[in-house]
């Protein structure tokens, strides 16, 4: 069950310092800077729906724009590449390939497995334990690696027992084919019984500014030292509107009112870890470049307090 009335004050003093760095460890071993890039929009040809009902079904019409942003990310300091296998059936992890294959050292490509994708619309769990195993060896194939640093159990599938779930991925590490194992769309409670079967370095839940359904989720993995991937995170709602609560502080800060958006979410858990989509260079500059926004503690909690409820 998710909890959306306790408080959510920061879990850690409110500006990027010491106690709430701009890096997180994942999995107690690999830092990572705490602005990655969610590659999932890097999909479909022009005119295709950019919303929630985004079709991302086929490779980016303009293949070479794809390739030079994934490496303009890489540039402006990202160190984690959030992409799935269901995205665009693979092209996607095909595409990060192209673009950043060799690795740097310091990157970390975090894919997904667990859903498939019947037609452009359907997203549809998966985890029986050998399909999970097949994929993982396909995205290792398209990422052009012998090792997924995070690979992401993209949903837990009703239809399976969660420890068999979690037994193909802790298998498949074991076997040194993956580093890390994350989780996407759970609750406290899967997260805790996932954790009876393989260590959960991640989760990758819906939460931004607008939507705050996992708030016990946030608290848990601060409190775990589990990196929290929150996605759809630049989505501001209403409170982002001229004058408003959003755009009042931004202007304070000298920031726009995505970077403010972004630079909460950073100050609500120091394991907070955003992956904002974007199609656009400038948009990528200005995400990566919330990780300067000093946000103060009385600013966190005006934010918080026009948002809530
Ligand atoms: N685990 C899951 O089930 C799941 C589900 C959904 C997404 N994800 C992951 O989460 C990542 C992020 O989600 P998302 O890409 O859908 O949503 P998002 O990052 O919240 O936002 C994407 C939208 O916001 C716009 N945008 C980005 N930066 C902006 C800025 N600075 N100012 C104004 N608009 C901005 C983008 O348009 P422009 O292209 O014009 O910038 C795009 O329309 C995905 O790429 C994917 O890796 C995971």
């Amino acid at each position: 069950m998710t909890n959306t009335t306790h408080s959510t004050q920061p879990t850690q003093p409110s500006r990027l310092t010491a106690e709430n760095p701009t890096t997180v460890l994942l999995g107690g071993d690999l830092p990572v800077r705490r602005l990655g890039y969610g590659t999932m929009r890097l999909a479909d040809g022009p005119g295709d729906p950019t919303g929630p009902e985004a079709r991302i079904w086929t490779a980016p019409a303009d293949r070479d724009a794809a390739i030079a942003l994934l490496r303009t990310a890489v540039e402006l300091g990202v160190q984690l590449i959030d992409t799935a296998d269901a995205y665009a059936l693979g092209a996607g992890e095909e595409l990060i390939a192209d673009a950043l294959h060799p690795y740097r050292d310091d990157l970390m490509i975090a894919t997904k497995v667990g859903v498939v994708r019947p037609s452009p619309t359907e997203w549809v769990p998966l985890g029986h334990p050998a399909y999970l195993r097949q994929q993982t060896e396909l995205s290792l194939r398209r990422l052009r690696t012998d090792r997924i640093d995070l690979l992401q159990l993209h949903r837990i599938d009703p239809a399976y027992p969660v420890a068999e779930q979690l037994g193909a991925l802790k298998q498949l590490q074991e076997e040194g084919k993956v580093r890390h194992i994350g989780l996407s769309e759970v609750t406290v409670e899967q997260i805790r019984e996932a954790e009876e079967t393989a260590p959960v370095a991640s989760v990758q839940n819906l939460y931004n500014l607008a939507t705050r359904g996992h708030e016990d989720v946030v608290t848990y993995t601060a409190g775990q030292g589990i990196a929290f991937l929150p996605f759809f995170p630049v989505a501001m709602g209403a409170h982002a509107a001229p004058g408003g609560p959003l755009d009042t502080i931004a202007h304070e800060l000298g920031a726009t009112a995505a970077q403010t958006a972004l630079a909460w979410l950073l100050h609500r858990s120091p394991t907070v870890l955003p992956i904002p989509g974007t199609t656009s260079a400038a948009h990528l500059a200005e995400n990566v470049g919330a990780l300067e926004v000093a946000l103060d503690a009385e600013q966190f909690a005006r934010i918080e307090a026009a948002t809530q409820g």
